[in-house]
C-alpha cells in the first residue's frame, strides 16, 4: 500500500495543470509545514530563526516546469536576488537551485549563462551554490553543467543519489575535482533498470557513497533524516579521525526539526534546506510520497477550511 501511494504522489508531481493552479492558489493544502513562505522576505525571516538556533541554511527558490527563456531568466534573477539577501542579512546560508528551473529543457545554452550569472554574483559574495539532482533523464546534462563550471569557479557543488546504480562509479570521478557532494537517498520515480529498488539496498549504497567521499578527502554533505545513516556517519568519522568541519548534515526544513537541534548541541554542523516561493506543488508532491502519514497534515489542513 505504502508503494502504492508513493508512486501516485510521484505521479501526482509531474502533474502540469495542477502545478500551474497550485500557484495561482498560494501556498495550501498544509504545504506551509515543507515550504518557508512564498516570498524572499519570509524565507530570510526564517533562516533568520534558524541561524539563531546554531543551524546554517540553505535556500531554494522553488520552480518546476520552466516553459519559455524569459521564464528561466527571472529564476536565474530570483536566485540572485536571494544571494543579495543572505549576504545582506549576513545569513549562515548558501544557495540550492535546480538546472531545469535555470532553463535546462529549453537550451543547454541558456542555462549555463544562467548559472554563469549566478556564479559570478555568488563568488563576488563568496557564497556556495548546491546544483540540486533532478531525475535520471537530467543526470548527464547535470553533470556536464557542473563540471564546466567547477573549471571557473571552486563555491559551487552537486548531489549524486544513493538509490542509482552508477553513483559511487560517480562520486569516484568527482572526487577528481575535489567536489563537495550532497549525498541523498533519491526523490524522483526511477526504473530498476537504472536505480536500486528496494530500500535496504539504497540504504547501503548510500553508507558506501559517504564512505567513498571521506576516504577521498571531500567535503561530504549528508542529507538524510534516516537515523541509522547518520549513526553511521557518526561512527565512521569517530573510527577515522575526520575533523568535523570536513562533513555536514542537512535536512529539510520542517522534518525532524527536534533531530536537527540535538545533533547541533552534539556539536556537528548541520545545514536545514528552506524552499520558498509560489512553486511549491513539486516539491510538496515529493515530501508526501516519501512519508504517506504526511497526509494526515493535508487531511487536517483540508477539515479546517
Ligand atoms: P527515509 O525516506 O528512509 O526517511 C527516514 C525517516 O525520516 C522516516 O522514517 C521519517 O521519520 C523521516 N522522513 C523522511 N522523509 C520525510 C517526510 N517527507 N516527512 C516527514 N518525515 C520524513 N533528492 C534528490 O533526488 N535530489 C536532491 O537534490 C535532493 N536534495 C535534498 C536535500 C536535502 C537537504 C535533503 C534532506 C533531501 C534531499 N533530497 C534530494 C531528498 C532525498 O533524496 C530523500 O527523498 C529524502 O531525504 C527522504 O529520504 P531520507 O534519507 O530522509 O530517508
Amino acid at each position: 500500500m505504502e508503494q502504492v501511494m508513493k508512486n501516485f504522489f510521484l505521479f501526482m508531481a509531474k502533474n502540469k495543470t495542477l502545478n500551474r493552479l497550485a500557484k495561482k492558489y498560494g501556498l495550501a493544502l498544509g504545504a506551509s509545514r515543507f515550504v518557508a513562505g512564498a516570498t524572499l522576505d519570509s524565507a530570510l525571516q526564517v533562516i533568520h530563526g534558524l541561524n539563531a538556533k546554531g543551524l546554517m541554511a540553505t535556500m531554494d527558490h522553488l520552480g518546476e516546469f520552466v516553459y519559455n527563456e524569459q521564464e528561466a531568466n527571472d529564476m536565474a534573477d530570483h536566485c540572485i536576488a536571494a544571494l543579495e539577501g543572505m549576504a545582506r542579512e549576513k545569513l549562515d546560508c548558501n544557495l540550492s537551485l535546480k538546472l531545469t528551473s535555470m532553463g535546462l529543457d529549453i537550451s543547454k545554452d541558456l542555462c549555463l549563462a544562467n548559472m554563469n550569472r549566478i556564479m559570478e554574483t555568488a563568488a563576488a559574495l563568496g557564497i556556495f551554490v548546491r546544483i540540486d539532482m533532478e531525475d535520471y533523464a537530467h543526470l548527464e546534462d547535470t553533470l556536464d553543467i557542473y563540471k564546466r563550471l567547477r573549471q571557473n569557479y571552486d563555491n559551487v557543488g552537486t548531489v549524486i543519489q544513493a538509490y542509482l546504480y552508477r553513483s559511487a562509479d560517480d562520486v569516484q570521478d568527482l572526487a577528481q575535482l575535489k567536489t563537495n557532494l550532497r549525498l541523498v537517498k533519491g526523490a524522483y520515480k526511477e526504473s530498476p533498470e537504472v536505480a536500486y529498488p528496494e530500500k535496504q539496498d539504497v540504504d547501503d549504497n548510500f553508507k558506501k557513497l559517504i564512505r567513498l567521499q571521506l576516504e577521498n578527502g571531500c567535503y561530504a554533505a549528508v542529507a538524510t533524516h534516516d537515523e541509522a545513516i547518520i549513526d553511521y556517519t557518526k561512527q565512521f568519522v569517530q573510527k577515522n579521525n575526520v575533523p568535523y568541519d570536513c562533513f555536514e548534515f542537512q535536512m529539510l526544513y520542517g522534518i525532524r526539526s527536534e533531530l536537527q537541534l540535538r545533533l547541533v548541541e552534539e556539536g556537528y554542523r548541520v545545514r536545514v534546506y528552506v524552499p520558498y516561493g509560489n512553486d511549491w506543488y513539486g516539491y510538496f508532491m515529493r515530501r508526501l510520497a516519501e512519508r504517506p502519514a504526511n497526509v494526515a497534515f493535508v487531511l487536517k489542513g483540508m477539515l479546517k477550511k
